[in-house]
C-alpha cells in the first residue's frame, strides 16, 4: 500500500477504530495467546471490552511462531478493515540465544559484533513472530546504584551513539519490507532516564538543557539518523515535566527540530503516570497531555481509549492529531509488509532450525569473551596453566543465572556455566566445584566443603556476583558491594595461600572493597549470556587474550557516585600544581578518581605507547589534523588493544570536560610487533553547545590524548585558529 492507499484506509476507519489503534496491550488480553505474558509494570484491572481488543493496534510480549500466528489470525478474522496487529517485545540482548548484557557489550568496543548480535536477535525474534524490538536502550549512565545501567553501553555519549547505530543497523537490516528476518528498532527511553536522581528507578531527572544536549541526547539522535523506526518515552521528568507529557521535548525537539516522523510509544503505563507525577488531575488530562506531546501509542493504560473521542468532540484536541498518530502506525505496519503478509517471518519449522543455531552461539561466545574486562592480574595468576588442579568456588560456580535481566526468552537450561565451560576444555588435571555460601548467606557446611576442595587444588577460582534480579528495571541499590557472605568467602579462600582468581557476574560497576584485596586476579564477566561459561573459560586459559575495557567507571565506594571520566575540572582541581593541601576539590577519605576508570582493562600482554606525533600543531576551520602514535606489543602474548583518543578544550566559553572520547581503534599485535595508529580531527569534532545552546567551537588551545584508558594518556597540544 502506498501513502494514498493508507490515507484511504484511514478515512474508512471510525473514530473508535482509530483510537484503538493507539492502544498496546500485553498478550494475555488476546485470543489465541497462552496465558503467561511478560509483565514489567503494574498490572491493574483494566476494563477493556471485547470490541476494543478486536481493534487494538499492537501486542506486547507475545512470542513464538505458533502463538503470534494464532493471535494474528484470530484478530484478522474479527477486524472489519483487516488491519494486522504489530507484535512488539523487549529483545534487548538476544532473543533465544542470549548475548552479554549491553553494558558488557559496550566493554567489547566491538561495533561489528554488536551489529551482528542485533542481526541474530532480529532473526530469532522475527521467525518467532515479533516485528518490533524495544531496543536499543541508549540512556547515558553515571550511577551504578541504578539497576538499569546494565541495559546501557555506558557513560560516554560518543561511544553510546556508535553502539546505538550498530544495533539499529543490525536489527533493521537493509529493508524491513524485503527482509522479513529484520525487526523495527525502538530507541529508548527518551530522554535522560539514566540521570534518575540518586540512582533510584523512576526518580526525578533535573538537568540543564546544555547538559541534556551535550551528553544525554546525542545517542538517541544517532539512532534516529541510522533510521530507527520508533522512539519510546522515558518515565522521568525533563525540566519538570514527565517526558511522556512533555510537549517541548517530544513535539518540539524530537518531531520538529530533529524531524522524526516515526511512531512514538509511551513506556509501560507512563501516560497514566502523569497523574501521580502531578501534572494531570485525571486520566482525561493525562491523555490530552500525552497526545499533544506527540505520543502515538499508549502502552498498557487506557486513557486514550477512554478519553480521546471526547477530547476531540469538545474541541480540546484536533482530530488531525489522532489521524497523524494512526497514520504513522499504519505506515509502520505497511513498511513491515504486514498488510500483504500479516504473519511476516513467523514460521514454526524454521524456528526449530534458527533458534539457538550453532553460529548464533558462536557469536555469543565471541562477544562474551570480548566483553570480559581483566581488572587485576598479579603474580602471573592468569592465564591458567594447563594440567593444574582447579577448585571452582562460590555461588556462581555452577549458576545458570548468567543471562541477566531482559532475557525473557533465554532458557537457563541452555546456559553454559563457569564450571561446565572450564571442565569441557579438558585442560585441567582435576576440577571440582562447590558454592561455599549462598548468594547472601554464610553457611558452615558449605564453607567446610569448599575449604576441603580448595585444599586439594592448585588454584582457586572464585565465582561471585549479583543475582540478576538485583539489577535491571526496579533493581536500584544503595549498597553496591558484594554481600558480606561472598566477601567472607573470598577472604577465607585467600587465607589458604593458594592463588585466587575471581570471576564476577553482575550487572553494574561494583564497589570492590573486600574482593580486590583478596584475589590475585579479577575478571569482570558481567552477565555474559548463554555462552558465558565457555567464553570465560577461553579467557581464563588464554585461548582468548582479554581486550575488554570498561565503559563505565568503577567507584571506590558509593559515596563517590556519580564519578565519571568526562567531568569538569572545577576551579580548585586536586592535582593543580599550586593546589593547597586542604582547600581543593577533594574527599578527605577517598581519592577523587574511581577505582577503575572508563577505558580501563588489562591484557595478558603489555603494550607500550610512544609519544604522539602530529602533522602540524595548528588547525583551521577548513583543515584536518592527524595524530599518530606508535604502539608496540612488548609482552609474550598476541593480543588486541583498544587504543583510545581523547580531546580537551583547555579554555572554552563555558567549562569543558577534562577529556572527551573522540575515536578509538582496536589493533591486533603479535609479540614484538608494532603498529602506527592514526586519529584525525577537524574543527567539527571540537564543537559543543555554548551558553545560548549554539553548537560551535572556540578557537584556542586543545590537547589531544591517546592511551590505553582515560587515565594513562600521552598528550599533545595544538591550536584551533579562526580562519
Ligand atoms: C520498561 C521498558 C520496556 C517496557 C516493555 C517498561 O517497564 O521501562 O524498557 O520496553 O516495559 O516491556
Amino acid at each position: 500500500m502506498n501513502k494514498d492507499e493508507l490515507i484511504l484506509l484511514l478515512e474508512e476507519m471510525t473514530i473508535s477504530e482509530k483510537v484503538n489503534q493507539l492502544l498496546q496491550l500485553a498478550k494475555p488480553f488476546f485470543k489465541g495467546a497462552s496465558d503467561e505474558g511478560e509483565i514489567t509494570g503494574p498490572l491493574e484491572t483494566m476494563d477493556v471490552s471485547e470490541k476494543v481488543i478486536q481493534e487494538t493496534g499492537s501486542v506486547l510480549g507475545a512470542w513464538g511462531a505458533s502463538e503470534t500466528k494464532s493471535i494474528q489470525k484470530a484478530h484478522l478474522e474479527n477486524s472489519r478493515l483487516s488491519i494486522p496487529l504489530l507484535f512488539m517485545a523487549d529483545v534487548v540482548h538476544g532473543c533465544k540465544t542470549i548475548f552479554p548484557v549491553p553494558l558488557a557489550m559496550g566493554c567489547s568496543w566491538d561495533l561489528k559484533l554488536a551489529e551482528e548480535s542485533a542481526a541474530i536477535a532480529a532473526k530469532e525474534a522475527s521467525v518467532s513472530g515479533i516485528h518490533v524490538t524495544f531496543a536499543p536502550m541508549v540512556d547515558l549512565v553515571r550511577d551504578p546504584r541504578w539497576g538499569r545501567v546494565m541495559e546501557s553501553t555506558g557513560e560516554d555519549p560518543y561511544l553510546n551513539g556508535l553502539f546505538a547505530e550498530a544495533q539499529v543497523k543490525g536489527y533493521q537490516g537493509k529493508s524491513l519490507r524485503e527482509d522479513n528476518m529484520s525487526l523495527a528498532a525502538c530507541v529508548k527511553h527518551f530522554a535522560a532516564y539514566g540521570a534518575s536522581e540518586a540512582g533510584r528507578d523512576y526518580n526525578t531527572v533535573d538537568i540543564s538543557e546544555r547538559e541534556l544536549r551535550e551528553n544525554y541526547l546525542p545517542a538517541y539522535k544517532v539512532a534516529l539518523e541510522a533510521g530507527c523506526e520508533m522512539v519510546m518515552t522515558a518515565f522521568n521528568t525533563v525540566h519538570g515535566i514527565p517526558a511522556t507529557g512533555n510537549k517541548e521535548l517530544m513535539r518540539n525537539l524530537l518531531r520538529e527540530e530533529w524531524g522524526f516522523n516515526g511512531v512514538v510509544i509511551s513506556d509501560w503505563g507512563a501516560v497514566k503516570e502523569l497523574i501521580p507525577h502531578g501534572v494531570a488531575e485525571n486520566k482525561r488530562e493525562a491523555a490530552e497531555k500525552a497526545i499533544l506531546a506527540g505520543v502515538d501509542i499508549e502502552m498498557m493504560t487506557t486513557t486514550y481509549i477512554e478519553h480521546i473521542e471526547e477530547l476531540i468532540a469538545d474541541g480540546s484536541i484536533q482530530e488531525q492529531l489522532l489521524d497523524e498518530a494512526v497514520l504513522r502506525i499504519l505506515q509502520l505496519k505497511e513498511k513491515l509488509g504486514l498488510f500483504e503478509n500479516p504473519f511476516r517471518g513467523a514460521d514454526e519449522s524454521e524456528e526449530a532450525h534458527i533458534l539457538l543455531h550453532k553460529e548464533h552461539r558462536n557469536t555469543a561466545k565471541q562477544l562474551a569473551a570480548n566483553s570480559c574486562v581483566l581488572l587485576k592480574n598479579e603474580k602471573n595468576a592468569l592465564p591458567l596453566k594447563k594440567e593444574t588442579k582447579l577448585a571452582v568456588i562460590g555461588p556462581f560456580a555452577e549458576s545458570t543465572d548468567l543471562m541477566g535481566p531482559w532475557s525473557w526468552q533465554g532458557s537457563k537450561k541452555d546456559v553454559v556455566t563457569l564450571y561446565s565451560g572450564l571442565k569441557s576444555k579438558e585442560y585441567h588435571a582435576s576440577i571440582t566445584r562447590s558454592s561455599g555460601c549462598t548468594l547472601t548467606q554464610n553457611d558452615d557446611i558449605l564453607l567446610k566443603a569448599a575449604l576441603r576442595e580448595a585444599e586439594k587444588a592448585d588454584v582457586i577460582i572464585m565465582a561471585l556476583g549479583e543475582d540478576s534480579e538485583w539489577s535491571g528495571e526496579a533493581g536500584s541499590r544503595t549498597n553496591i558491594q558484594l554481600p558480606e557472605a561472598q566477601v567472607d568467602l573470598i577472604q577465607r579462600m585467600y587465607l589458604t595461600g593458594k592463588p585466587v582468581i575471581t570471576v564476577l557476574f553482575n550487572g553494574r560497576p561494583l564497589d570492590l572493597h573486600g574482593v580486590i584485596e583478596n584475589t590475585d586476579a579479577l575478571v569482570e564477566a558481567w552477565f555474559p549470556g548463554t555462552e558465558g561459561g565457555s567464553a570465560v573459560a577461553d579467557i581464563l586459559y588464554g585461548d582468548v587474550n582479554p581486550s575488554g575495557k570498561l565503559t563505565m567507571s568503577f567507584p571506590y565506594s558509593s559515596g563517590q557516585i556519580p564519578v565519571y571520566y568526562n567531568h569538569y575540572q572545577t576551579g580548585r582541581p586536586k592535582h593543580a600544581i599550586d593546589a593547597q593541601e586542604r582547600y581543593v576539590s577533594q574527599y578527605l577519605d577517598s581519592p577523587n578518581s574511581p577505582r577503575f576508570s572508563f577505558g580501563y582493562g588489562l591484557s595478558y600482554t603489555t603494550f607500550v605507547y610512544e609519544e604522539i606525533k602530529s602533522s602540524k600543531n595548528v588547525l583551521n576551520k577548513e583543515d584536518s589534523l592527524t595524530f599518530t602514535i606508535n604502539i608496540k606489543n612488548t609482552g609474550k602474548w598476541e593480543g588486541a588493544e583498544i587504543v583510545q583518543f581523547y580531546i580537551r578544550d583547555i579554555s572554552g566559553e563555558v567549562v569543558r570536560p577534562v577529556k572527551e572520547l573522540k575515536g578509538f581503534e582496536k589493533i591486533y599485535l603479535k609479540p614484538g610487533e608494532e603498529k602506527k595508529v592514526r586519529f584525525s580531527i577537524t574543527e567539527k569534532e571540537l564543537r559543543y553547545h555554548h551558553y545560548e545552546l549554539d553548537y560551535r567551537s572556540d578557537a584556542g588551545t586543545f590537547e589531544a590524548m591517546i592511551g590505553p584508558n582515560s587515565k594513562e594518556v600521552k598528550t599533545h597540544s595544538f591550536q584551533l585558529i579562526k580562519s
